[in-house]
């Protein structure tokens, strides 16, 4: 095998970041250095995200800036790993020059043999989705800042929400082994990092051997106590009660739940298969707001579904407003070619859509600032992740509620410390603390944070 360097680029979601880790891993197990300088590659690989067309338009436009860099090297090799893979196939198929690979999901323990043959001038293309696939044996090449880790817990959606792309591109829901998770949680605090992310598309769906989510998280959260642990993304269908007494009853797994409801309307959750009302989704927030005090919430909106109304657009404000979240991921609907909701007339004009996005986003500022602006004087733990972007006179640390204190540096105070913190100033997006002292979470209770 010749001896190369590669680069990968990552666009989308965690899941893509903790795919891209994989692949790294893989790939520095057959001997391939890695490099973050894309001038010194040898093989270029971008990991892509299919979920919006903004995203693919950003990934083309990408695609054709690098192809100018084999001007420089002929001997380049392009290559396209994650959701676009299935459809760049048919570019690839019916115009051999844009890429030299395309590997999905599923197929990245291929990877390095596609190298191989693209060094030698063929093209490869693996896109196969599989039932089974979870890559546990593999340890993910991370690196990272040593503090913070993904580590994938399930894969894939069956959920087929008619606006969604992700059951076509990543496949049938499969779940790791509650063994191998632990196993890797146990890797991860030997080597100090402090706060694990489980991810899935729909952790709340994961199942191994009659182990569900409540009972992985249980296991994980008893790995090492001063390891905080979150999870990312949950569907409120599968969101049980016994999750939540979990979450109450472990002091490092944190108060924070992100739990996309993408409309307020009854009738676009529907249309968008989404499978709950509105009034069951509130009972959910309720319920964990009863059981998890001072639990924090996000969640993701779409505006301008098809068919969707003034009133429609109201009654999502109307639900940002009752939930009051603490943050929100808000996108305009984008039609994805091979969904349900393709075949339905994308109805909303541009320019409506435009407006009530903006009208969703300022309600949601307003509502974070307020409720950040409540939290002055009030007392919290927080993780040191490292410098404030800003300045390296200030420490940047987060609550488990998943909210950015910063705090000025002090000598003794490092990354990876947990630091009883008091608020004293607030904006929408980030609160600035005096420090307390340092603390140990082993010895601290189930938290009230802000
Ligand atoms: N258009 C706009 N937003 C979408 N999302 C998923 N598919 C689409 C689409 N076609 C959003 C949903 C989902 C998040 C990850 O991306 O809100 O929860
Ligand atoms: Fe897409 Fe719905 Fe699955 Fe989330 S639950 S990945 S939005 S199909």
């Amino acid at each position: 095998m010749q001896k190369s360097n590669v680069y990968i680029e990552t666009y989308g979601c965690q899941m893509n970041l903790a795919d891209t880790e994989i692949v790294q891993g893989i790939l520095a197990n057959k001997g391939y250095d890695l490099t973050n300088n894309i001038k010194k590659a040898d093989v270029v690989l971008l990991n892509t995200c299919s979920i919006r067309e903004n995203a693919e338009q950003r990934i083309y436009g990408r695609l054709g800036n690098i192809k100018t860099l084999r001007n420089k090297k002929p001997n380049l090799v392009i290559g396209i790993l994650g959701c676009m893979a299935e459809r760049l196939r048919e570019d690839l198929v019916t115009d051999k020059k844009i890429v030299d690979l395309v590997v999905g999901p599923d197929e990245y323990r291929r990877l390095p043999e596609f190298i191989d043959t693209a060094f030698n001038g063929e093209k490869g293309i693996g896109v196969k989705l599989s039932k089974t696939e979870t890559y546990d044996d593999l340890v993910p090449f991370r690196n990272d800042d040593g503090l913070s880790a993904w580590v994938s817990v399930m894969r894939g959606c069956d959920k087929f929400c008619t606006f969604c792309v992700v059951p076509f591109t990543r496949g049938r829901e499969r779940s790791s082994s509650l063994e191998s998770v632990v196993s890797e949680v146990e890797q991860l605090a030997k080597k100090g990092y402090k706060d694990v992310t489980l991810l899935g598309q729909n952790v709340n769906s994961y199942l191994d051997n009659g182990r569900d989510f409540a009972d992985l998280l249980a296991a994980v959260a008893v790995v090492d106590r001063n390891v905080r642990v979150r999870f990312s993304t949950s569907h409120p269908q599968d969101f049980s009660d016994k999750l939540l007494y979990t979450i109450s009853e472990h002091p490092n797994l944190c108060n924070y739940i992100h739990l996309p409801v993408q409309s307020g309307s009854n009738r676009i959750l529907e249309l968008m298969n989404r499978t709950y009302t509105i009034e069951h989704y509130l009972t959910i927030i309720e319920k964990a707001r009863k059981i998890i005090p001072d639990v924090t919430f996000s969640t993701d909106i779409i505006s301008g579904f098809p068919t969707e109304t003034y009133e429609d657009h109201l009654a999502t404000l109307e639900v940002m407003r009752e939930v009051r979240y603490d943050g929100a991921y808000m996108f305009k609907y984008s039609p994805r070619e091979g969904t349900k909701a393709y075949r339905m007339e994308d109805d909303v004009d541009e320019a409506t859509k435009s407006k009530r996005l903006s009208e969703i986003i300022d309600e949601q500022q307003k509502i974070s600032y307020e409720i950040n602006q409540s939290l002055m004087g009030v007392e919290t733990e927080i993780l040191i992740e490292g410098f404030s972007k800003k300045s390296n006179e200030f420490l940047a640390g987060r609550t488990d509620t998943n909210k950015t204190v910063i705090i000025p540096l002090k000598e003794n105070i490092k990354k990876g410390d947990y630091i009883k913190v008091k608020i004293n100033k607030a904006t929408s997006g980030t609160l600035f603390a005096d420090v307390i002292k340092k603390i140990d979470l082993t010895k601290s209770r189930k938290q009230k944070t802000a």
